[in-house]
C-alpha cells in the first residue's frame, strides 16, 4: 500500500448492464470508462473534462465509493475505495449540479444536521459547522424552511452545504455550478480555490462551463468514450491544439502600406462601409502588440483593437473530435473503439453546438438519473444516503 496523500485511480474501467430492444432483449455491456488513469493530488483542483457521455459523472460515482468499478483501482491516501470504502468515504465528499442531493422533506438545517452526523461531525462542531455553511451560501433566512419549498438554485446551494459538511480531504465536484445564478456560482469558485489554496483540499471538478475549468484548474484529464484523450494545463491543451487567440485591428485609413503589412503578418482584411478596414489575425501567440506597432508604424491610424482570447472550449471540439477520428494519441482508439465511438457520437451534436450553456440544454441532467440504483449496496453511509436522498424525502 503506498503513502501518497493524493487519489490515485488506475486502469479504471466501468461496464454496465443493459438490455438492448426492451426489457426482454438480451443483456449487453455498455463500457461507460474504459481504462483511466487520473492523480488527484491534494491543494489543487484538477479537471476532468469530456463532451456528454465521455464517462465524467461514471468516474465521479466511482470515486466516491457509490459505483463499484468494473475493473482497476482507486485509491485514496493509499486506501482501496472498495476495500476500505466506509474509511474513504470520511475523506471525501460530492457536490453534484442537478442530481438529488438533499431531502426534501426536511429543512436545510436538518439536512445539514443528518448529514454532519453520518459523517461522525462532532455535536459540538456540528451546530457552528452548519451555521456557519448556511451562511456561506446565504441560506441562513431559509435554514428552517422545508427544502420542498426552496427553488432550484436554492436547493444546490443546500448541496453545496451538504458536501462541504464534514472538511473533506478530497471534494468531488460533478457540474456544481448547473443552475447556480452567476453571484452564487461565483462565490462557489472563490470557495473552492481558497479550499485547495489554503486547507489542502483535493479538489476534482467536471463542468461544461469552461470559463470555470480555466479560471480553477491547474491540470486537466480530458477524456471520450471513457479514455484518456490529452492532459495539461488549459494553456498546454489549447497550444496543443493550435487553439489561436484573435486579434482585430480597426484602421480607420487604410493605405497600401497598411494594406502591406497586414498581408505580411498573414491576417486578413475586410473593408468597412465607411472605407476603413479591418485587420484579421489568428495566431496562438501574442500578436496584438507587433501588429498594431506595424500598422501604426506604417502611417495607419488605429480605430480600435479587439483581443479574444483562445478557448478552451476550440480546444476540448479539437480533442473530442481528434479523439473520435481515432486519431488521439496513446491510450485512445484501441480495438474495440468502434462501438464505443457510436455511442459518443450520437451524444455530439447537442454538446457540439452549446458546450458552455450545455448545462441548460441537458435533458436528463435536472433529473435523478436510473443509476440511483446502481448505488453499491454496502454503501450504507453518508454518500448513498445523499444518493438515494431524492427517492426517500421525495414523495409524500
Ligand atoms: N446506469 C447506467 N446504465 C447504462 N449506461 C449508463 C449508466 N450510467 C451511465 N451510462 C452510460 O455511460 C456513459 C457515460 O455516462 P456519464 O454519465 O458518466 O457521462 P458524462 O461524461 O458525465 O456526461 P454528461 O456530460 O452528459 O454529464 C454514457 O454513454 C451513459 O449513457
Ligand atoms: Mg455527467
Amino acid at each position: 500500500m503506498t503513502t501518497t496523500t493524493a487519489i490515485e485511480v488506475r486502469g479504471l474501467r466501468k461496464d454496465f448492464p443493459v438490455r438492448e430492444k426492451g426489457i426482454l432483449g438480451p443483456r449487453t455491456l455498455k463500457r461507460a470508462v474504459d481504462g483511466l488513469d487520473l492523480d488527484i493530488p491534494r491543494g489543487r483542483v484538477t479537471g476532468l473534462l469530456g463532451l456528454n457521455g465521455a464517462g465524467k459523472t461514471t468516474t465521479i460515482k466511482i470515486l466516491a465509493t457509490l459505483l463499484r468499478p468494473s475493473a482497476g483501482t482507486v485509491r485514496v491516501d493509499g486506501l482501496d475505495a472498495v476495500a476500505d470504502a466506509r474509511a474513504v468515504r470520511r475523506r471525501i465528499n460530492l457536490i453534484a449540479g442537478g442530481e438529488r442531493m438533499v431531502y426534501t422533506r426536511m429543512t436545510g438545517r436538518e439536512n445539514l444536521w443528518y448529514f454532519g452526523q453520518l459523517y461522525d461531525v462532532p455535536k459540538a462542531d456540528l451546530r457552528r459547522r452548519t451555521g456557519e455553511l448556511l451562511d456561506l451560501v446565504g441560506l441562513s433566512d431559509a435554514a428552517d424552511t422545508m427544502v420542498e419549498r426552496y427553488s432550484r438554485g436554492m436547493t444546490q446551494r443546500l448541496a453545496i452545504a451538504r458536501g462541504l459538511i464534514n472538511r473533506p480531504d478530497y471534494l468531488l465536484l460533478d457540474e456544481p455550478t448547473l443552475g447556480l445564478d452567476a453571484p452564487i456560482a461565483r462565490d462557489l469558485r472563490r470557495v473552492v480555490a481558497d479550499l485547495a489554496a489554503h486547507d489542502g483540499t483535493g479538489v476534482l471538478l467536471t463542468s461544461h462551463y469552461l470559463a470555470e475549468v480555466e479560471e480553477l484548474c491547474g491540470h486537466v484529464y480530458v477524456i471520450s468514450a471513457g479514455r484518456h484523450l490529452a492532459q495539461g494545463s488549459p494553456a498546454e491543451l489549447k497550444a496543443a491544439t493550435g487553439s489561436h487567440r484573435t486579434v482585430r485591428l480597426t484602421v480607420t485609413d487604410p493605405t497600401e502600406r497598411t494594406r502591406a503589412v497586414a498581408d505580411a503578418f498573414g491576417a486578413t482584411r475586410e473593408t468597412l462601409p465607411d472605407g476603413g478596414e479591418v485587420i484579421t489575425l489568428r495566431h496562438p501567440g501574442d500578436m496584438a502588440g507587433p501588429l498594431t506597432a506595424a500598422v501604426f508604424e506604417a502611417g495607419g491610424s488605429i480605430g480600435g483593437l479587439e483581443i479574444a482570447e483562445a478557448s478552451l472550449e476550440d480546444a476540448i471540439l479539437t480533442l473530442a473530435e481528434r479523439g473520435e477520428a481515432g486519431l488521439a494519441g496513446p491510450g485512445a482508439g484501441r480495438p474495440d473503439a468502434t462501438t464505443l465511438r457510436a455511442g459518443a457520437a450520437t451524444a455530439r451534436p447537442g454538446a457540439a453546438s452549446g458546450l458552455p450553456g450545455a448545462a441548460t440544454a441537458r435533458p436528463g441532467a435536472a433529473t435523478v438519473r436510473p443509476d440511483a440504483a446502481a448505488v453499491s449496496p454496502d454503501a450504507g453511509a453518508a454518500l448513498s444516503e445523499a444518493a438515494t436522498a431524492g427517492t426517500k424525502g421525495g414523495t409524500p
